[in-house]
């Protein structure tokens, strides 16, 4: 007979946390955010951390090369998806690489053939007021002119008209020249009183754009994951069909941690991609692995090889809870992500008391809000990794879609047909054709950019931190006392009684309680 489980698989929204002692002079400035990725010998410097404990999942509606740029600027990591050629992946790690900040591609760009309603449309997709004009259109095409909204009144011009008559032409452009540092590029911008320099190469084509707003921007970002050659780090998808050619090539394209992108990891086929990196690639190449829900997942990931070889650097828990996943429903597999993480998490602690080896671990999926990445956080997991979080965002690869007055940006599995990610849904199948779908197609809402919403999500970590008396991650974990809640507390916990005004209504000024 099956062996029945007694406890309940439970989620983050049934728990909360105790206050514990704040200390004085707990500031949220002083407070610590950084985590280790790679596995961590007792006693030593971990071999890769970020700044801040957040990643992206491994999703073409999420990690695009923007949104690994945008993460990678608050102290995040991107991980680039696989369910790509192993070119096209190794293109995006390439250009978050290659991303010297400040000097941004650009990603609208129009002919001067083309007519104003089509640059309405761009700039209503994009979010972007000023648009390259190029010979072929593309964003290093040979650059003829800029056109803004400024250029040109939407309801009052004729948008049949052409981006030719109403663009700046190019003799009248400020712009730079390929090689300018960024201090020079600033200077002009502020000289000229421009938002915007476009970077020509001497054959006049089009290389960067720098804008006023990202200078200001690159000051407030003291917490970039930088390499040791100050590039953006980024991070990189991995299956176990075709890693003996993706893993090298994405190395030389400069990817920094590596993860296999898999919704159930505890697989001989995942093992067997472990050992083969470790004995070609060594054991400094950092690797997660996953995703598991149970100790026994854990303990087989990690373990040394037969060969000696080390296991993976972290591991990822998590089946099932994701946003757009419906795994659970189809196959009856995963566990509440919850009890997933207290089991993992109890099993990395005895690990590391038994061998002197930590092993991060990182929980994925079901995050729907700032409460649960604090719970994941306090729970056990060392660093937390989202999709729909981050497809929310401006910096995600999706265009944004107006349905009915509101924005939006689609976001859809890898588990759909539209990703056609067959690698990862087709373990141990005899065919790799997709004979049911593990997730769905779906829009989000969209909330604005990467930078102010994580900022926001941060800024509460910090405070909860605070009413726990916590000043690293660690410390959280460690002093973290979570108590089960019944549904009657959690309706406590909402507001009671009251009539709410709606959150958008005018502010009142000097109405009750405020006599002046
Ligand atoms: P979210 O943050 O709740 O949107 O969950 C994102 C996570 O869902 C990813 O990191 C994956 O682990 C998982 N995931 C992505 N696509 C699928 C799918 O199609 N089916 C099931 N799980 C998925």
């Amino acid at each position: 007979m099956a062996t029945i489980l007694n406890d309940i698989s439970r989620t983050f929204s049934e728990y909360l946390l105790i206050p514990r002692l704040t200390r004085k002079g707990q500031v949220a400035d002083k407070i610590g955010l950084g985590s280790p990725l790679s596995a961590v010998e007792k006693g030593q410097e971990p071999r890769f951390s970020i700044n801040v404990p957040v990643v992206s999942a491994c999703m073409q509606a999420v990690s695009g090369t923007k949104l690994c740029v945008a993460l990678a600027r608050q102290g995040g990591l991107g991980f680039v998806f696989c369910s790509q050629p192993i070119e096209a992946q190794a293109e995006i790690v390439h250009q978050v690489k290659a991303h010297k900040a400040g000097f941004v591609q650009s990603d609208s760009n129009v002919t001067a053939q083309a007519t104003l309603s089509e640059v309405v449309e761009l700039m209503k997709q994009t979010g972007h007021s000023t648009i390259p004009v190029t010979a072929d259109g593309s964003a290093i095409g040979k650059f003829e002119g800029i056109i803004t909204d400024k250029d040109f009144w939407e309801f009052e011009d004729d948008l049949d008209g052409l981006v030719r008559d109403h663009m700046t032409p190019l003799a009248s452009v400020i712009h730079g020249l390929d090689g300018i540092s960024l201090r020079e590029a600033n200077s002009l911008l502020h000289k000229h009183k421009k938002d915007c320099l476009p970077i020509l190469d001497p054959q006049g084509n089009l290389t960067s754009l720098v804008f006023k707003k990202d200078y200001e921007d690159h000051r407030l970002h003291p917490l970039e994951l930088l390499d040791d050659t100050k590039r953006l780090c980024v991070g990189a998808a991995i299956n176990t069909h075709d890693y003996q050619e993706r893993v090298p090539a994405l190395l030389a394209a400069g990817a920094d941690a590596f993860c296999f992108d898999s919704s159930d990891g505890f697989s001989e086929f995942q093992r067997d991609g472990i050992d083969w990196i470790r004995e070609k690639l060594g054991n400094q190449i950092v690797i997660g692995g996953g995703n598991v829900v149970s100790a026994e997942g854990f303990d087989y990931l990690v373990a040394d090889g037969e060969r000696g070889n080390r296991g993976v650097d972290f591991i990822k828990v998590g089946i099932g809870g994701g946003s757009i996943c419906i795994t659970r429903e189809q196959k009856g597999v995963g566990r509440g992500q919850a009890s997933a993480l207290q089991e993992v998490s109890a099993r990395r602690d005895a690990f590391y008391e038994e061998t002197g080896r930590y092993i991060p671990i990182c929980s994925d999926g079901g995050l729907a809000s700032d409460t649960q990445i604090v719970l994941a956080l306090a729970m056990g997991a060392d660093f937390v990794m989202m999709g729909r979080y981050f497809a929310m965002t401006e910096d995600s690869p999706s265009p944004k879609t107006p349905i009915n007055g509101q924005m939006y940006k689609p976001y859809w599995g890898e588990g759909t047909r539209r990703a056609q990610n067959w690698q990862r849904y087709s373990e141990g199948m005899d065919t790799r054709k997709m004979v049911f779908e593990e997730g769905v197609d779906a829009y989000v809402p969209l909330v604005g950019p990467l930078g102010e919403v994580l900022e926001a999500t941060l800024y509460k970590l910090k405070s909860t931190m605070i009413n726990i008396g916590a000043e690293s991650l660690s410390e959280f974990r460690d002093r973290a006392i979570l108590t089960l809640v019944s549904e009657q507390s959690v309706v406590e916990g909402g507001t009671s009684n009251v009539f709410q005004f709606s959150p958008n209504r005018e502010l009142d000024n000097g109405g009750w309680g405020n006599p002046g």
